[in-house]
């Protein structure tokens, strides 16, 4: 196995899976998180960005920047999910909030700041659209991007549509715009799907694991997600697909992922399929592919490593 770390920039709408995928990119062994960027997504960017703040300021990583980013999408449309509750975090109250996001500058000049002339992994875990507008308007930082992981998209049945996944619907235009980017400079895109994420289900005796860490944090994060379980619990999930670490997770251990390269793009046209991200497993089109399609995860590999995470972070816990 290879041990060097991974250096990765967040960009996330935090979001209660988005938390667990902010939890294991700081204390997962391998990774070296650069900073993270918040998107309008789960709920409004201010939400998004002081629910950031709040998780870093609670596991004391007051070192990572937050980048206050996008507002809107690309073309300014929002689209709201019910999934998160109002705030976007459950039980946010019980963490604290320490520090203000950066949002004075440009978010191409804080990742070169914080990067330097290292290479990094980009994650997308909401919207895309703050990442289609770095790699828009500051092609020269591409060649430093080792690749771009992002959840969202599903190739079958959708999550804010009948066939639509949430991230991709919020942005379509920003989503089709990284595809397509990726392509014209054969930068590697994995797409972590809802496919994929809902192999990724917090069953009960998970839920047991982190309850017996024992801790105020771990207390706070198991009841932040049995609140999300709740919510899924509405749409006919009886256990809440963890969707956001697995993107992360891909970032550190890719061998432990099946990819598929596939044509994939996104529906930015019609009324009924808006956002629909239409995938060409079986090479029907004869397109040449335009990312890689994760297919599997070792699913008690990416629960054992996340716990982990988790229990480090409760020993780095700063709420009482
Ligand atoms: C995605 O949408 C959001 O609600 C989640 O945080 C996740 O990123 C799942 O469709
Ligand atoms: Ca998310």
């Amino acid at each position: 196995m290879n041990n060097q770390k991974v250096n990765i920039w967040l960009d996330c709408d935090v979001g209660n899976d988005d938390a667990m995928a902010v939890i294991l990119s700081l204390f997962h062994p391998k990774s070296n998180l650069l900073g993270i960027s918040t998107c309008f997504g789960n709920t409004s960017l201010e939400n998004c960005t002081n629910n950031t703040i709040r998780l870093l300021s609670s596991v004391g990583r007051t070192d990572v920047p937050v980048y206050k980013g996008a507002e809107f999408s690309l073309k300014s449309t929002r689209a709201t999910t019910k999934m998160h509750g109002t705030q976007g975090l459950y039980a946010a109250n019980k963490l604290i909030s320490t520090f203000k996001p950066i949002e004075d500058m440009d978010l191409y000049d804080l990742i070169k700041q914080t990067a330097g002339d290292q290479e990094f992994v980009i994650v997308i875990t909401g919207p895309q659209t703050n990442i289609a507008k770095l790699l828009r308007d500051h092609e020269d930082i591409i060649p430093q991007i080792q690749e771009i992981v992002f959840m969202g998209g599903t190739s079958g049945f959708g999550n804010v549509t009948p066939s639509s996944e949430y991230n991709i619907y919020s942005d379509p235009e920003a989503a089709q715009f990284v595809i397509d980017t990726c392509k014209q400079h054969s930068l590697k895109l994995v797409m972590i799907s809802l496919d994929l994420t809902y192999t990724c289900q917090l069953l009960e005796p998970l839920q047991q694991r982190i309850k017996s860490i024992n801790t105020k944090f771990s207390d706070w994060c198991l009841e932040m997600l049995q609140e999300y379980q709740a919510a899924y619990k509405a749409q006919e999930f009886d256990y809440p697909p963890i969707h956001d670490p697995v993107a992360v997770f891909y970032a550190l251990h890719p061998e432990m992922y099946v990819i598929k390269p596939v044509y994939c793009a996104v529906d930015c046209e019609s009324k009924l399929c808006y956002g629909r991200t239409v995938i060409d497993k079986q090479g029907i089109l004869g397109q040449e592919p335009t990312l890689q399609f994760a297919r599997k995860v070792v699913v008690d590999q990416f629960w054992n490593q996340m716990i982990e995470a988790i229990q480090v972070a409760a020993k780095n816990s700063k709420i009482e």
